[in-house]
């Protein structure tokens, strides 16, 4: 005996596409439910199935229909899809569609379409194994919708989200490196700014800030984030560490000076003048934050 409730989370864990399958009454009138139980089965002779449940309403017009249609749907078309599952009584006045040759609805704007003859009937369990023979299909070349038990996705979107996320964004790793009461600056042109490496992969800020200490040969030590931030205008990703060093010899990093000659304004950068006002502040207070957020707006946090 199994446990019903598994069952279904284990075929749910199953990835699929989501289907519209659509037939017309006797009086023409036009039926459909959505399934995602939509498989190929042959090319020759072309055939395909689709597994009604006995509980779908229109469980008895599949049973004796001649013809049906199967809209495989494409991205966005999320709507149609919980449309056609728990939709109004008159599932077709929202949704765009057109009649085949046979009058059985297909719905516009799927990524593929498919008008079946029944083939053959199977009943299985709480099931029906429809098996079409495709008498007519359309490809429109888009990418399909999917669906698991998870809810829908979108293969395609989230592949742009994550070529333009993870390949555009580049990844800063700083340092306020302090000695007693000094900072390490670099300077050009009477501009100030703060030690920096790019770093390759966003998780590896401390690695690539050890690697930079070691580089300049400070004697220092890496101490906790004193701030994470984006700044959506470069697309760059900023982690700044605290680092206590020993003494005062730079490495040609920059020079040492003292806090109290700190003027934030000095700092090219609008974000790094903001994050050095708030550590002088913090020097004379001796209570250090965590700012978390991007360059317009975040939290410092204790
Ligand atoms: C993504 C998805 C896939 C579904 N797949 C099937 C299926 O393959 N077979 C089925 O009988 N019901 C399936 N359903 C459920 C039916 O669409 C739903 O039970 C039916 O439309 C209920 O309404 P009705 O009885 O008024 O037609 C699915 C629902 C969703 C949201």
């Amino acid at each position: 005996m199994h446990d019903n409730d598994k069952l279904r989370r284990a075929f749910g864990s199953f990835m699929t596409g989501v289907t519209v399958v659509t037939t017309a009454d006797v009086d023409g009138t036009p039926i459909g439910f959505t399934a995602n139980s939509f498989t190929s089965v042959s090319m020759d002779p072309p055939l395909l199935l689709v597994c009604p449940g006995k509980h779908v309403a229109s469980y008895d017009v599949f049973g004796t229909t001649t013809h049906f249609a199967v809209s495989i749907l494409s991205e966005g078309q999320e709507a149609i899809s919980n449309n056609f599952a728990s939709g109004p009584e008159d599932r077709f006045s929202n949704v765009s569609w057109q009649r085949d040759n046979h009058g059985v609805p297909v719905i516009d704007g799927a990524c593929a379409t498919f008008s079946c003859r029944v083939h053959d009937r199977v009943e299985a369990g709480d099931h029906m194994i429809l098996i079409g023979h495709i008498e007519h299909v359309e490809c429109f070349d888009k990418p399909g919708l999917g669906y698991s038990s998870n809810g829908y996705f979108s293969l395609s979107q989230e592949q742009r989200a994550d070529t333009s996320g993870a390949h555009d964004i580049k990844s800063i790793t700083g340092a306020i490196i302090k000695c007693d009461d000094h900072i390490l600056v670099c300077e050009k042109d009477g501009r100030l700014s703060l030690p920096v490496i790019e770093q390759q992969d966003r998780n590896g800020a401390r690695s690539a800030m050890q690697q930079l200490l070691e580089t300049h040969q400070l004697n220092a030590e890496l101490g906790p984030v004193y701030s994470i931030y984006d700044d959506p205008h470069s697309n760059r990703h900023y982690t700044f560490f605290l680092v206590n060093a020993a003494d005062t010899s730079a490495g040609g990093l920059g020079r040492f000076i003292p806090i109290t000659a700190l003027d934030p304004t000095q700092f090219d950068d609008n974000a790094m003048s903001v994050m050095m006002a708030r550590f002088a502040t913090e020097v004379r207070n001796k209570v250090f934050g965590l700012y978390i957020g991007d360059v317009d707006s975040g939290d410092v946090h204790h």
